[in-house]
């Protein structure tokens, strides 16, 4: 059997691509190996959204040359946003590569790497001419990823993730992704369906719902008219085994009273919003292109939490974005304080290529762009302890998902928030459901005992 190394980088989106990738080379005759030196197809899913994920990728590809050398037959291929934004210059700079293969190609991923191993053979014993004889780019369609829509393959046995659309049709000044992953493609219902009936019935207990804009999902469908609240509705009826359900992302422009009124209403809909503010400076949003204000986002928030006042929250923001003043930073500090996120990701902003900021000066200087992440870092650090602090006496739900590293009677899970909470037990807890008591809380993790009733 030959062997497949398959590591993965970037957003769930490319969690979910590289299984769909691992299951069509399984159905070939592939077995998955964690061991790189092992691998007979070495292959890298990637991410392009800041400059430090790319260059975590070059770095690896600089060992590509010594793996060949001591396994020439290994086929090595850069797939994912990466391979969509630098396309045949990877050849150019890293001859070693043997393939290149975009998020909207990945479906032809087995047929490629067949190609390149007859390629190589033919090449046995004649002129062996350029490598472009025996490599291969597949970057021609963007937004092709429905031919895997029905790959049923995944890791684990517990939480699913399961694409609902691709792309984006939202601008953001900053960001490459619809350039990578093109315009919004919505998925139809009937085969969403259809996959999380099958995940159902295989016993898992946690769906995660992915798109770059779920919100819009349904836009551009042809043959039926469904929006995102109404697919919610449709799962809720057609597999109501499932116990949570979770998406990412919304988008603030498009999340609404219905999207609220839904979280609150349908059983397995998990009391959770991923809610990207990005800044809380009403003219940095506007040179983002973000189509929301500060006040058009807080006016959200505020609805969210009349329709779930238990709800959590969490949100991405960037610092340093052109032209941000110390006001502005200021005017996000302010609105994460008043939000009071269960959890933020900070990002600094990192110019991308082809993207419209790069007219955009880079001003803000590397120390302030550092100073005000780190600021809005310390700043969210103690909010989600004084959030998770508040939970210690109660007793909430949590569903087990594996157990601790380096011990073992203890096991982590997840509340219906999203919430990390571990908990000592005797008993195997990983896939069960528990009531757990909260004893203990730092800023990103819970402590808990099993709560009996
Ligand atoms: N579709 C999602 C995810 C986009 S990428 C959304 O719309 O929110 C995830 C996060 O990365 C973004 O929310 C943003 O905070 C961050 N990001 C995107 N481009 C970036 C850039 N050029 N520099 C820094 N952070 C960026
Ligand atoms: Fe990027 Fe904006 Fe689209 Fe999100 S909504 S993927 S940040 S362009
Ligand atoms: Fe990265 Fe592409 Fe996802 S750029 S965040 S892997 S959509």
């Amino acid at each position: 059997m030959k062997k497949l190394f398959l590591q993965t980088f970037g957003c769930q989106m490319n969690e979910r691509d590289s299984e769909a990738v691992s299951g069509l080379l399984i159905g070939r005759g592939y077995e998955k190996t964690q061991v790189a030196e092992e691998a007979d197809l070495l292959l890298y899913n990637t991410c392009s959204v800041r400059d430090h994920a790319e260059q975590k990728i070059f770095g690896r590809i600089g060992n590509f040359r010594k793996m060949k050398e001591v396994n020439p037959n290994l086929i090595v291929g850069i797939v994912g946003c990466m391979a969509q934004e630098h396309g045949a210059r990877f050849f150019k700079k890293n001859p070693e590569i043997d393939l290149v293969c975009g998020p909207g190609n990945l479906s032809q991923i087995p047929d490629l790497v067949d190609e390149i191993r007859n390629a190589r053979a033919e090449a046995v014993g004649h002129f062996t001419g350029p490598s472009s004889r025996t490599s291969r780019l597949a970057i021609d369609k963007l937004n092709d990823e429905y031919s895997l829509g029905d790959i049923r393959y995944r890791e684990g046995n517990i939480k699913a993730l399961v694409t609902i659309m691709t792309g984006c049709d939202h601008r953001c000044t900053y960001c490459i992704v619809p350039y990578t992953r093109g315009d919004e493609q919505s998925r139809n219902s009937e085969s969403i369906l259809r996959e999380i009936k099958d995940i159902e019935s295989r016993g898992f207990k946690d769906v995660m719902l992915l798109g770059q804009n779920v919100n819009s999902y349904g836009k551009g469908l042809l043959d039926e008219t469904i929006d995102f609240t109404g697919l919610l509705e449709k799962i809720q009826k057609t597999a109501p085994k499932i116990s949570r359900l979770r998406f990412i992302t919304s988008h603030p422009k498009d999340a609404h009273t219905r999207l609220f009124q839904a979280m609150r209403d349908l059983p397995m809909v998990c009391e959770h919003l991923h809610l990207p503010v990005q800044s809380g400076a009403s003219s940095v949003l506007k040179r983002m292109k973000r189509e929301h204000t500060r006040e058009w986002y807080l006016e959200q928030i505020d609805e969210y939490r009349q329709f779930l006042p238990d709800g959590a929250l969490t949100t991405d923001l960037i610092t340093g974005f052109p032209g941000e003043t110390e006001e502005d930073f200021l005017e996000t500090l302010d609105l994460l304080e008043r939000v009071e996120f269960d959890a933020a990701f900070i990002f600094q902003y990192s110019p991308r290529p082809g993207t419209p900021a790069l007219k955009l000066k880079d001003d803000v200087s590397p120390e302030d762009k550092n100073r005000r992440h780190q600021a809005l870092l310390a700043a969210q650090r103690a909010i989600s302890l004084k959030k998770n602090q508040e939970m210690i006496g109660k007793t909430t739900e949590v569903l087990f998902e594996s157990k601790a590293k380096r011990d073992d009677d203890r096991y982590v899970g997840r509340t219906r928030g999203y919430k990390r909470v571990v908990v000592s037990s005797p008993e195997n807890l990983v896939g069960e459901f528990r009531p757990v008591r909260i004893l203990s809380a730092a800023d990103e993790t819970l402590l808990g005992e099993i709560a009996f009733a």
